[in-house]
């Protein structure tokens, strides 16, 4: 064989072989086309869902999965009319009273009693007034007519007389008080101080120990009505005597958190001899020595 047939041979044989592999080729795509359409058939309904999935949940924007901050108010509840199963007040009801209701007064049978507990807890009833009251005599200095109930005044005579041999003169500010003068007073602090900060000086009506007709203010000082009254010669000499004539300081220094009203050194209180010895000895508040005598309740 020439050299110019051998090279047309071979020029030949290598067309029939690039044509066998497109042929194959050909045939391998059209498998694979078979193939897919077959799956696409056997799954389109997969395939529709995933589809519209894809349509709702627009790309970017991520689920949301944030909490309501605890500042935001709560979501709103559905009206009435949207859900009439829910148990919505009634229009007309007044709103609820969030503040617990204070605990009922005790209220005191009997004001002649010498040892009845009165205190921010209890109360004398409107119209108890003792019925042996006496005037206060000029002599104790009063700034205007003060009456007391007779063993209180009899016992305070006493107590004049022992003071002034000691050298001490002493005034009466203060005697009973009527309920209603007590309303007048306290109005006039609440009114001046505000009711809370009056009320840790002054007593309610039917709260103070005045309307018993057995307790005095002394006073006859330049600093009457003070804390300074105590540590007067006429204080001192009230804080160590006063109870051997049957008086008790209702309110002593830093004992507000049980006595309920400031330091009082010019307030007493008469129980009788036999039971102011009694407190004296216990050192306890008058309002605590009170509570463990027996007490007679409406
Ligand atoms: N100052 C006393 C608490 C009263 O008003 O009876
Ligand atoms: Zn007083």
């Amino acid at each position: 064989m020439s050299r110019r047939n051998s090279y047309v041979t071979i020029r030949r044989r290598r067309k029939a072989k690039r044509s066998l592999r497109i042929r194959r080729l050909g045939l391998i795509l059209l498998g694979v086309a078979v193939a897919i359409a077959v799956l696409a058939y056997l799954y389109r309904s997969d395939l529709f869902a995933w589809a519209g999935a894809a349509q709702e949940e627009p790309a970017g924007e991520e689920p949301s999965s944030k909490e309501p901050d605890p500042e935001e108010p709560p979501p709103e509840q559905p009206s009435q009319d949207e859900d009439p199963q829910l148990d919505a007040p009634e229009p007309d009801e007044p709103p609820a009273d969030p503040q617990p209701e204070p605990p009922a007064l005790k209220v005191v049978a009997d004001g002649d009693y010498l040892l009845a507990l009165v205190t921010k807890e209890t109360t004398l009833k409107k119209d108890y007034e003792p019925r042996d009251l006496v005037k206060i005599p000029a002599y104790m200095n009063p700034p205007r007519d003060l009456y007391l109930r007779a063993e209180a005044f009899a016992q305070l005579e006493k107590l004049w007389q022992a003071a002034k041999e000691d050298g001490v003169t002493l005034a009466v500010l203060s005697a009973y008080r009527s309920y209603s003068y007590q309303v007048g007073l306290f109005n006039s602090y609440a009114k001046k101080h505000g009711e809370a900060a009056a009320n840790r000086f002054s007593a309610r009506a039917g709260q103070s120990e005045h309307q018993l007709g057995t307790a005095i203010d002394f006073g006859g000082t330049k600093y009457d009505f003070t804390d300074a009254f105590g540590e007067t010669p006429q204080g001192k000499w009230l804080a160590e005597n006063a109870h051997l004539f049957g008086f008790a300081m209702s309110y002593p220094k830093r004992m507000e958190h049980i006595t309920g009203y400031i330091y009082e050194p010019w307030h007493f209180r008469y129980i009788g001899v036999e039971m102011a010895e009694k407190w004296k000895e216990s050192g306890l508040t008058l309002c605590e020595f009170l509570e463990l005598q027996t007490q007679y309740w409406e």
